[in-house]
């Protein structure tokens, strides 16, 4: 089966279900400071999940860009990967337990569906503890398709109970579903989590919980069911591949590596490390830089937030490179573009993207080239001091660091190099010690720094939001009607804003812009909610910013009515009830974003 097939099955069969599709959300939160990345198919639609009427109704299914960086430095193995996609469907206070499992089953069993033999099926549920108690109904429901006892697993809040990691948001106990990879002819009598052949393929969550500030656990008003599945994972299961990297949707880069690497995947273990490294990372990459069309946020290498990680990812594919010996310059963009070439069908925003990642990466071959080079030229030197002292050449775990910390230096280059000039790295733990105690650093610095989140829809961020829509029309009427939205971000501090216009604004301009927000702040207007198709929507004149996201049904949000009326945008929400919550407007700083964008960061004080 191709990966097209399968996402085509999932939304069929859940479109038989009455469910909507919707398209993938980007990459990067719009509104969510917890996370740099979307992490599941659920993320973005937490405030749905929260009780926010959907605009298309309460069962939708869709294919998510996702990406989990926690993991890594395992990507290297058969199975771990940064970037994948979730095949999720969702009821939204509509249907619960029962449906949701009745239908994986369907889907995954039925000839019609994927046909799995049901044999090599076991699903665990939960147990209970204080805070819910044993999942009968799951379990009972498992029994009644026919899954013998034996093959459901009652497990604790470790293994079947799921929340978002940042901490608050809606949660609850799933359950579990797992395929036997050992051979049909293998398949043991009962399910044991322990053993690996057992591999997770859905995770079906039933939320009825909120976690709140305090890590107390509040019923939610509605009874949500969210679910995911790993594409890449089921994909290579349903074909019978023991290695995610041997399907389809890494076969094509792989042979691009191989072939400018003139080296073979199955060459060796470490070579096939090598190059699942370099095609996740070079992949991975490829996708934040390239994410949704009409919504760019821009994300380039650097030392901050997403860029970091993207910077993180393409150094590290490079040293990979090296290691196997891909010599041809600017070797990271030919990956780039097959991988835009994968997923023209479903995710053609790469495409449209696609100079510009090709800059980026090229731009940032070029500068980690310079940083190797610079880290050489140091080490050199340090190797003739040696020499001039007749001292053999010896470097330290920490001197390691430093070069690590000063030029970018990797350790394993360090080491290499040493060798090569027949010196010695010597107390190598150090180097983990010193990374260790700088990573702790940056990580309290990074939870700091994203503390709150969508889910606390009820406070800064929602007024930051509503603060949006009064720029937007504030723009319009200073500016003209050009001015078209480009891509926001809020969180609880700040909104950034980016926005089509030629110029450089004026301290004039800026000042209408903000009296004009302010005014329509202290005249306390309402805002308020309607459901239109995108059609009426439109031709009742409301301003659309993500064109291709929308289809069908559309929220529309006004602020003020009849004559007062201040701003008409088609939005999934959530928005204060009255300008009158937010406290006063200011524009801190306007500055280019891209050609033809600039970008406002405003507050709320
Ligand atoms: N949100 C659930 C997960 O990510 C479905 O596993």
């Amino acid at each position: 089966m191709t990966a097209r097939g399968l996402r085509q099955k999932y939304f069929d069969f859940f479109k038989t279900k009455g469910h909507a599709w919707i398209p993938s959300y980007s990459l990067i939160p719009e509104n969510d400071p917890s996370v740099l990345f979307t992490n599941a198919g659920m993320h973005p639609l937490v405030p749905y999940l929260m009780g926010e009427k959907h605009p298309k109704g309460t069962r939708i299914v869709n294919a998510q860009k996702c990406i989990r960086t926690i993991d890594i430095d395992e990507v290297g193995d058969f199975t771990h990967h940064t970037f994948f996609e979730m095949l999720g469907n969702w009821s939204l206070g509509d249907y619960f337990k029962k449906e949701s499992i009745k239908w994986s089953w369907e889907f995954l069993t039925s000839p019609d569906w994927l046909g799995l033999d049901k044999k090599r099926l076991a699903v665990s549920v939960f147990k209970g503890d204080e805070v819910a108690g044993f999942d009968e109904e799951s379990f009972e429901t498992w029994k009644d398709l026919g899954l013998e006892e034996k093959k459901i697993a009652k497990l604790d809040r470790d293994a079947n109970w799921w929340e978002l990691g940042g901490g608050t948001g809606p949660c609850g106990p799933d359950t579990e579903i797992f395929y036997w990879v050992g051979g049909l002819d293998k398949v043991p009598d009962s399910f044991n989590d322990d053993n690996d052949l057992w591999v997770e393929i859905w995770n079906n969550v039933f939320m009825e919980f909120y976690k709140n500030e305090e890590g107390k656990y509040e019923p939610l008003s509605n009874k949500n069911v969210d679910t995911g599945m790993g594409l890449e994972r089921v994909l290579a299961i349903i074909n019978g591949l023991d290695d995610n990297y041997k399907s389809e949707l890494f076969k094509n880069v792989i042979k691009k590596i191989e072939y400018i690497s003139a080296r073979k995947y199955d060459e060796s273990e470490e070579i096939r490390k090598s190059m699942r490294i370099i095609a996740d990372h070079i992949k991975t990459a490829t996708f934040i830089m390239g994410d949704i069309i009409g919504n760019d946020f821009g994300i380039k290498p650097s030392n901050v937030d997403q860029g970091y990680i993207v910077r993180r990812l393409i150094r590290r594919a490079i040293r990979h490179g090296k290691q196997i010996g891909m010599e041809l310059e600017k070797w990271t963009s030919e990956i780039a573009k097959v991988v835009a070439d994968d997923y023209k069908d479903i995710y053609p925003e790469i495409n449209k993207n696609l100079n510009s990642v090709i800059n980026n990466l090229e731009e940032e071959e070029e500068k980690f080239s310079k940083t190797l080079e610079n880290g050489l030229k140091q080490l050199e030197k340090l190797n003739q001091e040696a020499i001039k002292k007749s001292e053999k050449f010896i470097i330290t775990g920490r001197e390691a660091f430093d070069l690590y910390q000063t030029y970018g230096f990797p350790k394993e280059m360090t080491k290499e190099e040493i060798e090569r000039v027949g010196g010695l790295l010597i107390n190598s733990d150090e180097f983990e010690e010193e990374l260790k105690k700088h990573q702790e650093l940056s990580r309290t610095a990074t939870v700091g720094k994203f503390k709150g989140g969508l889910a606390d829809t009820g406070d800064e961020t929602k007024k930051l939001h509503t603060a949006a829509h009064l720029l937007l029309a504030s723009l319009r009427k200073v500016l003209g009607d050009h001015v078209a939205q480009k891509g926001s971000n809020i969180t609880p501090e700040r909104l950034r804003f980016d926005f089509s216009h030629n110029e450089k604004m004026t301290e004039e301009e800026k000042e209408k812009v903000e009296n004009l927000v302010n005014k329509a702040i202290l005249d306390d207007l309402p805002i308020n909610c309607k459901e239109l198709s995108i059609d009426e929507a439109k031709e009742s004149g409301a301003i659309a910013t993500f064109e291709d996201r929308y289809d069908d049904k559309v929220k529309v949000y006004s602020v003020g009515q009849g004559d007062d009326l201040f701003s008409y945008e088609i939005c999934g929400g959530p928005h204060v009830d009255r300008t009158g919550e937010l406290d006063h407007f200011r524009i801190k700083k306007e500055q280019s974003s891209s050609a033809g964008v600039r970008r406002i960061k405003a507050v709320l004080e």
